[in-house]
């Protein structure tokens, strides 16, 4: 398995390469090569997505990216580089697990998945001025939405066996007032899912699910949304089992795959040795789900969830271990 480490900016610097220490402990055939991207990359060399970068990530059998700053006005030239790695590897769907974890911070009994659809919607890109006028275009297709409503489908189905207890799938749209795109969006899903016969279907608007993910989010099994929605809805939800430092991700579809944790580059503890290792870890352990490798994937998952357990966690958990603490101690619970 060859592995790209694309760590970015910030704190995707630090937890990236925690992650692939971990990952290299595991006897695993594993080769890692790491390239540039992100805001610092631009400004040194005037590309947030470098060519070559993008060459190797096409080549490898997956990437690990970390994090990238994303500046909130307008940068000439400048372009976010996971949004550009997602479109140039037609990456439609992204896959946030949120596991409730061993620790005071982590709520109980949470087990589910969102699949956010990865490729148009509010972020089509199509936004622009007609002078004090903005206008964003919310593009949603047919295609789109039947191709993520089939991978939430299958990841439903996927989980359900694992735990031998039926699969649920919640849609999850605000058709009521877009309902145009998001009427589209509806009637595609729910023609997928009535596919398959052995799913319980279910759906929320966005602002209910919103509450019910705070309310009762052991509830939830899977759930599908347009990609604003998905990507609001799993920052909320990872602040369920500790904030966004233990939630991680993968990008699905036609090439190769990106696993990332959930979080940004956190300037703010950028640099320190304090950022929390979890999501980036945890993103390792779906590479390896992804590429077949179970056990390994178990075993991972069992030594962070061990060292969280253990009492060991960044500062943002209530900790006081450093990113380097943390990654030595689960080291030692793979070799233990
Ligand atoms: C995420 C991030 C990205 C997104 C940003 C960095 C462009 O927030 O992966 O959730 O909005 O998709
Ligand atoms: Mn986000």
């Amino acid at each position: 398995m060859r592995i790209l480490l694309i760590p970015g900016d910030g704190i995707g610097q630090e937890v990236v390469l925690a992650a692939a220490r971990v990952l290299g402990r595991l006897g695993l055939d594993i080769s890692f090569d790491e390239a540039p991207a992100g805001f610092d990359c631009f400004q040194a060399c005037g590309e947030a997505l470098p060519s070559r970068t993008l060459e190797l990530a096409r080549g490898a059998s997956a990437v690990l990216f970390g994090a990238c700053a994303s500046p909130l006005g307008e940068v000439a030239g400048y372009a976010s580089p996971i949004l550009a790695l997602r479109r140039e590897l037609r990456l439609f769907a992204n896959l946030r697990p949120i596991q409730s974890l061993p620790g005071p911070f982590s709520r109980p009994g949470i087990d589910l998945l969102i699949v956010r659809e990865n490729s148009e919607g509010l972020y089509s890109g199509r936004e622009r001025r007609e002078g004090d006028t903005a206008v964003a275009e919310r593009v949603i297709t047919r295609e789109a939405s039947e191709r993520i409503a089939r991978v939430a489908c299958e990841q439903a189905l996927r989980r359900a066996s694992q735990r031998a207890s039926p699969a649920t799938l919640t849609v999850v749209h605000k058709a009521n007032v877009l309902r145009v795109s998001d009427g589209l969006f509806r009637q595609s899903v729910l023609a997928v899912a009535r596919q398959y016969p052995e799913l319980r279907l279910t759906e929320l608007l966005i602002d209910t699910a919103a509450m019910r993910l705070v309310q009762s989010p052991e509830s939830f099994d899977v759930m599908v949304t347009t990609n604003l929605f998905g990507d609001i809805l799993s920052d909320e939800a990872s602040a369920l089992i500790g904030g966004l430092g233990v939630a991680p991700s993968a990008n699905l579809g036609e090439g190769t795959p990106v696993f990332e944790p959930v979080h940004g580059a956190a300037p703010d503890i950028a640099g320190r040795g304090i950022a929390n290792p979890v999501g980036a870890m945890l993103s390792g352990v779906m590479v390896l789900e992804h590429f077949g490798e179970g056990a390994s994937a178990s075993k991972l998952r069992w030594a962070i969830r061990a060292t969280l357990e253990s009492g060991i966690s960044t500062p943002d958990l209530g900790g006081s271990a450093g990113t380097e603490e943390f990654t030595q101690a689960v080291c030692r619970s793979l070799a233990g």
